[in-house]
């Protein structure tokens, strides 16, 4: 039975990604054995590995002198290991703008020394317009989330943040707009959202912003970057997931063919939900409202079971706010296309005309 699955991720991906790793489980590519099997030491697994770094870097025109790992642990990981590898003697920044941002200062804040601003979602436009740079400038690296998948807060012009040196969770919004790099000194993205499935962490940074440290192997950022991601047995299953959705985007017309895509999705679902005014709330704030991650609450709290037990019954999936915040959370991943956003358009359309008194 066909499902809509619109769910925050682990995400939907798209059904020729599905079909081609459905083939590679049984035998990859007439090696005699699946892709399961494959070993990261193979001559197999390293054109992957190659192939994914050549995709990459096309699709987000990432600059020569930049590195690309591919790591475990999720982007939660990052929490410890950034603050073990950047910013060593000096302060990081935190720039608050959601649950995920502060979950990454809570954490940083045990390793070093951490300075945080709190932005809300209201304060964006102004943050991004006036000349921000006194805000960090004691601060060596300052993190930021590009989109806060929990409260649907997005920025994605990393320029208009006066700060030479950005660490960016993407984990979100990688691969659905273009980014200038030009202050940013290292990203990470969980593949989950757009670009594949749990356990490979997208990790990409400036060489020249590589230390020595003295940490153990898998906090070594330096080490591992030498290594190219095989320091120790790497998640070689997501890994090839990943291959197979960087093809298919490069396929599909690149990130211009996705930023297009996302931005008439998302406007079309902002516009009619904003014409049921009186019967729900969009909390975020036109300027900051995610293109990703759509999220609303109903005014009469009755309503958020009727919407979800319906949708249900539609075959609609995965749009329940997160547990921490409620509400309805509709995710427009590169792998939902239009057919998709027309059929969810369409129930919000009859679910109104349902209960219209
Ligand atoms: C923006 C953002 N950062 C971090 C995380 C945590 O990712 P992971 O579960 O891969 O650790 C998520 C998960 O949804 C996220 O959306």
């Amino acid at each position: 039975m066909k499902k809509y699955n619109f769910s925050a991720g682990p995400a939907k991906l798209h059904p020729s990604v599905i079909s081609k790793a459905q083939e590679s489980i049984i035998e990859y590519e007439n090696t005699g054995i699946s892709i399961l099997e494959i070993s990261h030491r193979s001559n197999e697994y390293k054109k992957i590995m190659e192939e994914v770094k050549i995709n990459l870097t096309s699709l987000l025109n990432i600059p020569d002198d930049y590195f690309i790992l591919l790591l475990q642990g999720g982007a939660t990981y990052q929490n410890t290991f950034l603050p073990h590898n950047y910013g060593l003697d000096n302060k990081i920044g935190c720039l608050i703008t959601g649950e995920w941002s502060k979950k990454t200062f809570e954490d940083f804040k045990l390793i070093k020394d951490t300075e945080k601003i709190t932005l809300e979602d209201s304060k964006i436009e102004k943050f991004l317009s006036e000349d921000n740079g006194e805000y960090f400038k004691d601060t060596e690296y300052l993190h930021i989330t590009s989109n806060e998948t929990i409260n649907g807060i997005q920025i994605r012009d990393f320029k208009k943040i006066n700060h030479p040196s950005l660490i960016v969770d993407m984990s979100s919004d990688l691969g659905s707009y273009k980014f200038d790099w030009e202050n940013v000194k290292y990203i990470y993205a969980g593949a989950q959202k757009n670009m594949g499935i749990p356990g490979v962490t997208i990790c990409i940074g400036d060489e020249a912003h590589l230390h020595d440290v003295k940490n153990p192997a898998y906090l070594n950022l330096k080490k591992l970057s030498e290594n190219d991601s095989v320091l120790n047995t790497p998640s070689t299953f997501s890994v090839y997931i990943l291959h197979l959705v960087c093809q298919w985007m490069v396929e599909s017309g690149g990130l211009e063919y996705f930023e297009q895509q996302s931005i008439k999705h998302s406007n079309l679902l902002y516009d009619q939900l904003g014409s049921y005014s009186e019967k729900l709330i969009l909390p975020v704030s036109q300027f900051a409202r995610s293109r990703s991650n759509i999220v609303f609450n109903f005014v009469d709290n009755n309503f958020e079971k009727k919407f979800l037990s319906e949708a249900e019954k539609e075959n609609i999936v995965g749009i329940e706010g997160h547990r921490s915040v409620g509400g309805i959370r509709i995710s427009l991943y590169n792998s939902v296309d239009y057919e998709m956003v027309d059929y969810i358009s369409e129930f919000i359309t009859k679910f109104f005309k349902k209960y219209e008194n």
